[in-house]
């Protein structure tokens, strides 16, 4: 097994069914949050969660929260950006940032705010596909549940290539980081 990257990194870390997918085609994680695991434990989130410095997800997952989790804290203490081209309503217990800036312009104000700390790109999958287009992504960690969707939102709809640096099991989980290697499509 070969030594992860040092920070900061962008790393997009999600969970996903055997098959691809990070969401069914209405956007039930129920496949998901009914699983066995150890926050604490191998690859656990608990340890990625304290590297992280800022934050970054698309649209229909701020919708989720705000629809599944919206009576709850946010879930984050760290600087939250939403990439959209929509309005929301603004949470007011959490600095949320909505932009539909470039990549590029998003991904440096990020690193600046985060200080030396990681960044998480929380998903889609295609918002984590246009950070790798510009060669800013630097790892993917996924978290295989048992279960396989046929159809559903993408981990991540593009060609990369991927160097295997980590691997666990933790409860109902397999977990894998990659690298992403660069200067291949
Ligand atoms: N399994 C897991 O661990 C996990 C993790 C994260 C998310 N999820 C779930 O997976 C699903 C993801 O949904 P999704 O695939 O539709 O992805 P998404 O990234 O959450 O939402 C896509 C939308 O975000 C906006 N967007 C994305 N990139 C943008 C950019 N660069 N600039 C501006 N706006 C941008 C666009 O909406 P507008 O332009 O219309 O605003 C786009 O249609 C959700 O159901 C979420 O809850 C699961």
């Amino acid at each position: 097994m070969l030594t992860p990257q040092t920070s900061p990194r962008t790393v997009y870390n999600t969970a996903a069914s055997l098959d691809g997918y990070i969401a069914t085609t209405d956007h039930s994680l129920a496949w998901l949050l009914s699983r066995e695991s150890d926050e604490s434990g191998p690859m656990g989130f608990t340890e990625f969660l304290a590297g992280v410095g800022a934050i970054a997800m698309g649209a229909n997952t701020y919708r989720w929260i705000l629809d599944n989790e919206g009576t709850q804290p946010w879930p984050y203490t760290v600087p939250s950006w939403v990439c959209t081209h929509r309005e929301f309503p603004r949470r007011t217990d959490a600095d949320i940032r909505f932009t539909s800036a470039e990549i590029p312009a998003l991904h440096k104000e990020m690193t600046d705010v985060a200080a030396g700390k990681d960044l998480w790109i929380v998903g889609g999958g295609e918002l984590a596909a246009t950070f790798a287009d510009h060669g800013l992504l630097d790892e993917i960690i996924v978290s295989i549940a048992p279960v396989t969707l046929g159809a559903g939102a993408p981990l991540l709809p593009r060609e990369l290539e991927l160097r295997m640096t980590e691997l666990a099991a933790n409860g109902e989980f397999a977990c894998l980081r990659y690298a992403v290697v660069r200067g291949q499509s």
